[in-house]
């Protein structure tokens, strides 16, 4: 197998980059000549890694679930896959085993599943991730439910719409330094290309690639495996789209009653099947990137977030955009603590008494300040009061959102893992 390791790290190119995005920026081209050298380094007959935005072809769902083993849960509309990076098994199969390949990051140690766990939903657990060098991440984990329905990535990029692209951040970032690969990127190729069930594995998924391993090939199998991550059989599922009148509680109804009430606004930006005004699929009509702030914060009285995540800001400059993330969705949202863009809010029922209160106090501390008055905050967080019941009715309602056949799913587990005897174990053999 030909192995052409392409240099892709910008060395310039910052005018209008901020963080990990910058390589995002470079998939737009840039000002100052640098080339984003994965494009343009792809054989000439290969498809160009995924831009799936509205106006791209996407793969037909008949053909989607012909050719994958694709669940798409009752209710749930067809998603949007590029017809540049079509969806097949074997290159899911191959994302899995890359998504839990340490031998992607640079000191070898770290895989997209160091923070990304399926017991967790493929988040992680920690307020905010450490990366392969032990720089300190900005944002919280996100989870990976349904990012395929997602039409924006991470917490607040509105130009990130591509998971092709997006996976290039944790790969090469370097503000911060997540997998911390960016000085390793022949060496890692050429680890991969070492491998018994790589040199398969790649020609296998690409057999219409000159160069069925590099970093394309990489970003285009990691991206068809996290379209693969599909969550959509929770209690609330069953009772809501497969008919099942006992599958949720009578505190979980009440509970989705409150949620879905003018009262608490919570479903204006947490609703559609994917809890999340932000998703897309193949039968959207228009794009949705809507970005909100919730009065986390107000650290200087004039509504601004602490300088380390600000949100949308961050990426347009202007000043209404202070404090502005996506909504998270909330599928599975019971396993994924803490929560917010920077974990700073450790359990669900903080979360809504934060809601309930129309924002967050913080009294003391470099971040004191009153998020209720945040003048960026949406008029949908304007407070309400729950009684008791009410309270732990909503969390009953938020933990029916949890699916346990996603989070156990052995198509989505280690295929790496070895039992102590030595043998693949169950999920490594699916
Ligand atoms: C060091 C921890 C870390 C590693 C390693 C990591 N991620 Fe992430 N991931 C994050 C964080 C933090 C975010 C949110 C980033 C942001 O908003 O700026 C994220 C966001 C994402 C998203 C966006 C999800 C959404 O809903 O928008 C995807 C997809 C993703 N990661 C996939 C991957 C893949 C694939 C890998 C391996 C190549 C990987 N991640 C490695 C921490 C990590
Ligand atoms: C104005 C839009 C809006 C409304 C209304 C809203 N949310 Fe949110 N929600 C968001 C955004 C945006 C975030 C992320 C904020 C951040 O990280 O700064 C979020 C975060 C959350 C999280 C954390 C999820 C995670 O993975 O970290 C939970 C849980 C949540 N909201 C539940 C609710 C509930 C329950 C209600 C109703 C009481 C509600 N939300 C109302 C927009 C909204």
């Amino acid at each position: 197998m030909s192995i052409m390791p392409t240099p892709i790290m910008p060395t310039q190119c910052r005018p209008l980059c901020l963080k990990a995005c910058c390589l995002v920026t470079l998939a737009w081209g840039c000002t100052d000549g640098a080339s984003f050298a994965v494009v343009e380094h792809a054989p000439p007959n290969a498809p160009t890694p995924g831009e799936a935005g509205p106006d791209e072809p996407t793969q037909p769902a008949e053909e989607l679930t012909a050719l994958t083993r694709l669940d798409i849960p009752p209710g749930f509309p067809p998603p949007r896959i590029p017809a540049t990076n079509p969806l097949t098994d074997a290159k899911i199969e191959l994302g899995r085993h890359l998504f839990y390949d340490t031998r992607l990051s640079g000191n070898g140690e770290q895989s997209c599943a160091s923070c990304h766990e399926q017991s967790k939903a493929f988040a992680d657990g920690r307020a905010l991730p450490t990366g392969s060098t032990g720089e300190i991440h900005h944002a919280n984990s996100l989870h990976l439910v349904n990012a395929v329905y997602q039409g924006t990535l991470t917490w607040a990029n509105p130009l990130l719409t591509s998971l092709e692209t997006q996976i290039f951040v944790p790969i090469f970032g370097e503000e911060p330094v997540e997998l911390g690969a960016a000085p390793f990127q022949v060496e890692i190729i050429e680890r991969l290309a070492a491998d018994a069930y790589y040199q398969e594995a790649f020609p296998a998924a690409f057999p219409e690639r000159e160069t069925p391993l590099d970093w394309d090939a990489v970003a285009m199998a990691l991206a068809s495996f996290v379209r693969s991550l599909i969550s959509g059989n929770s209690a609330f599922d069953r009772f809501v789209y497969q008919g099942e009148a006992q599958a949720l509680s009578a505190s979980a109804k009440r509970g989705m009653d409150l949620f879905f009430s003018e009262e608490l606004e919570c479903h204006h930006c947490h609703g559609g099947f994917n809890f999340t005004e932000a998703s897309v699929h193949a039968n959207t009509p228009f794009e949705a990137r809507r970005f909100n702030n919730t009065g986390l914060y107000n650290v200087d009285g004039e509504g601004g977030y602490p300088l380390t995540a600000r949100g949308l800001i961050e990426f347009t400059g202007a000043p209404s955009d202070m404090g502005r993330f996506r909504a998270p969705s909330l599928r599975n949202v019971a396993v994924t603590a803490p929560f917010m863009h920077d974990g700073s809010v450790e359990t669900l029922g903080e979360v809504i008494d934060i809601y309930a209160a129309g924002g967050r106090v913080i009294s003391e501390g470099p971040n004191a300040g009153d998020g209720r008055s945040n003048p960026f905050k949406s008029g949908f967080v304007v407070g309400f009061t729950l009684n008791e019941r009410q309270r732990s009715d909503l969390l009953a309602f938020l933990e029916s959102l949890t699916d346990d056949a996603f989070l156990t799913n052995p198509r989505f587990a280690d295929p790496w893992a070895r039992g102590e005897d030595g043998a693949p174990t169950a999920a490594a053999t699916r």
